[in-house]
């Protein structure tokens, strides 16, 4: 798992994709069981939730556009081989397999918290290279990001994305340019979890 890991990070890096390897695995594991033990869920679902974090992006190495598909279908052979039962191989693979904004759909509550788990990861050190924020949007908003950190309000049901953007360096306009779809897709994941979702950027509330 962890080739296939450095293998996906390897292949972004050739299309000039921001950090996508085990940094990144590992917080989305650890924010996405965050999520839903915050919120009492139980310890299996808080578990499971975990380990599709950590193998949401695996399938980057076979291709970029699917990804979410192929590694779906890797996790199911490393968690079968593992002796997960079909259940929560399916749990896992469900999520998994929606967590692109583009084809994806909330389907649980582990599904729900990979989603706001993966979209809440935008940060600096996930730029590559910080000469390239001047030319590229992604790396420009990612690189402006000083602090990212999803606040899980169980007593409020709410949920907060709070960030610190350097403005000097990116507009807030630009992050929605680019994370709308993003943010939309974080606001039904809340719903699936009975919590609002909100945006504190630069201590303004933003929704
Ligand atoms: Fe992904
Ligand atoms: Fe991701």
């Amino acid at each position: 798992m962890v080739e296939f890991l450095a293998r996906a990070d390897d292949y972004l890096a050739a299309l000039g994709y921001t950090e996508h390897g085990s940094r990144h695995a590992s917080l989305v594991a650890h924010i996405a069981h965050n999520v839903l033990s915050r919120l009492g869920y139980s310890d299996e679902e808080t578990q499971l939730a975990a380990v599709a974090g950590y193998v949401h992006d695996l399938g980057n190495f076979i291709a970029r556009e699917n990804h979410a598909q192929f590694a779906a279908l890797l996790a199911y052979q490393i968690l079968r081989d593992l002796e997960y039962s079909p259940a929560d191989c399916a749990t896992v693979m469900g999520a998994v397999g929606n967590h692109d904004e583009e084809l994806g759909q909330v389907i649980d509550p582990v599904s729900a918290a990979l989603i706001l788990a993966d979209k809440s990861d935008v940060h600096r050190s996930r730029v590559r290279d910080p000469a390239n924020a001047a030319v590229d949007i992604h790396d420009r908003v990612n690189y402006a990001a000083e602090r990212s950190f999803l606040n899980v309000d169980a007593e409020d049901r709410s949920i907060t994305l709070e960030l610190t953007i350097d403005t000097s360096i990116s507009g807030v306009m630009e992050y929605f340019e680019i994370f709308l779809s993003r943010m939309i897709m974080c606001r039904r994941a809340a719903e699936r979890l009975g919590c609002s979702f909100q945006m504190q950027i630069n201590e303004l509330k933003i929704f």
